[in-house]
């Protein structure tokens, strides 16, 4: 029968306890294979040391400007922090557009235009004359070999621009700089958003050691023991590592649980073969798997009324917002009906019944794998540290954890169930990364003027 054919689709993006635990074990290894000398490098979980090796103390004070590039938004802060007893933070920030084509244009072309941008802010708040330290959150992958030094390793989600891969952001950011010719900055830190977000949550709790996103990508952070990362140098203390975990699955490992959907989607991706776990858990790509499953329903004549209808056919229509408003609980059919009128896409009640179940199944399997994953960071963590019981906290951001209605609460659940030894808060980082990049830039300027 119809109703059939549409459970067994759904029912294909189910995970059962076991396929679960066996994504936690997956992950696991992978984590370790990321930290060892002779497996970093071709790792799928890159584990990328970010020389960071502490969360902030409150000592951290003074004036920076951050940038902020890689999420939904691209952001320029002027970041004011106090130190001591009545340590504040104030930030001033605009949010400034990044036109397709420059995303995908040259990198010439794209630090061009992050240089204007900063240039119309300097302008804004009155501060051109000041050459202010600056920390540049990029999320992307970047091989650092010290806080201000990062090689592109492969762009990720939405952006493609040219000769930019294998070459330092920092020294592009620079070049790009001195090609305007206008200002000069003290370009200090580079920072994943995970790591911003670890360390804007570790300003106010010292237990938050993980750094979690969730919006157009998906990836994790965490402090590691140095002894443990053999990559760098030394033995002593504990150091940020950028996992980079949306590159799980990419030598097949999770191959058993995707489905020819989320193969579509891959395939129609900007990076083919890359980023597979990322592309079942994160904003960019829930909606693509979505269309993928409502346009092979309407080809089995099993949703409206069997017509593929152009805006079916248009890739990023269910961006996060939509998916998110559609699975809201208070919503009534006719207000899903309403939103599917605003994608261009007519529906009967029936169809809105199973658009609205298809998006459930989509959100539910993506907040259950991070959940998973999780686990095996926070298991790894508490091994680390041969405790019975460990009690850590997540810092999170991402549109997707905030704007969706159920995805944090099944991530929480699953995390629970996946690793019961571990006590887990998830603590919501309001301000973005870029408060964070500020932070790390403080720590960074103090210790390299103590060394001056
Ligand atoms: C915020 C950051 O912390 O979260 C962004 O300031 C980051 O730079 C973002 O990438 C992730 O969310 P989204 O949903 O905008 O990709
Ligand atoms: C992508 C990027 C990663 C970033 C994440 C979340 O996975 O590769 O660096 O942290 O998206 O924005």
């Amino acid at each position: 029968s119809q109703r059939k054919q549409i459970d067994d689709i759904l029912a294909s993006f189910e995970l059962s306890k076991e396929n679960l635990i066996e994504v936690k074990n997956k992950m696991r290894e992978e984590l370790e294979y990321g930290l060892k000398k002779e497996t970093h490098a071709t790792a799928t979980v890159k584990m990328l040391p970010t020389y960071v090796c502490g969360t902030p103390d409150g000592t951290e004070k003074g004036k920076f400007l951050a940038l902020d590039l890689g999420g939904t938004n691209f952001r320029v802060l002027l970041v004011k922090i106090r130190s001591g007893r009545r340590k504040s933070v104030r930030m001033y920030n605009k949010i400034f557009a990044i036109p397709l084509e420059i995303m995908q244009g040259t990198g010439e072309e794209l630090f061009d235009h992050i240089v204007q941008c900063i240039a119309d802010f300097l302008e804004y708040m009155g501060i051109k004359g000041a050459r202010l330290p600056l920390g540049f959150t990029f999320s992307f992958p970047c091989r650092q070999a010290s806080i201000d030094k990062g090689a592109l390793v492969e762009w990720t989600k939405g952006f493609k621009a040219t000769d930019c891969e294998g070459e330092d952001v920092v020294d592009m950011l620079r070049e790009a700089i001195k090609r305007r010719n206008e200002f000069d900055l003290d370009i200090v830190a580079v920072v994943n958003d995970t790591v911003g977000t670890m360390m804007t949550c570790g300003y106010e709790d010292p237990n938050c050691e993980i750094g979690f996103i969730a919006g157009t990508g998906s990836n994790v952070c965490y402090m590691e023991e140095m002894k443990n990362i053999e990559i760098v140098e030394g033995t002593e203390g504990k150091m940020c590592i950028n996992t980079e975990w949306g590159g799980f699955g990419d030598n097949g490992c999770i191959d058993s649980i995707r489905t020819k959907y989320d193969k579509e989607v891959d395939e129609g991706s900007l990076n083919p073969g890359k980023q597979r776990y990322e592309k079942m858990t994160s904003g960019m790509y829930l909606g693509e798997i979505v269309r993928q499953i409502l346009i092979d329903l309407t080809n089995h004549g099993l949703l409206f009324r069997g017509q593929i209808s152009e805006s079916l056919r248009t890739r990023g229509i269910f961006e996060t917002k939509f998916l998110s408003h559609i699975e809201s609980d208070q919503l009534a059919l006719l207000q899903v009906r309403r939103i599917l009128q605003q994608l261009g896409l007519d529906s009967t009640c029936d169809d809105s019944i199973i658009v609205k179940e298809v998006c459930g199944a989509v959100s539910k399997r993506a907040a259950q794998l991070c959940g998973a994953g999780l686990a095996a960071i926070v298991e790894k963590k508490r091994e680390n540290r041969n405790l019975e019981h460990l009690k850590i906290t997540v810092g999170v951001d991402g549109t997707l954890y905030k704007l969706h209605p159920h995805f944090s609460g099944i991530l929480r659940e699953t995390v629970k169930e996946m690793a019961p030894q571990c006590d887990v808060t998830f603590m919501l980082s309001e301000d973005g990364s870029g408060k964070g990049a500020a932070l790390i830039t403080a720590v960074a300027k103090r210790l390299h003027n103590v060394g001056e």
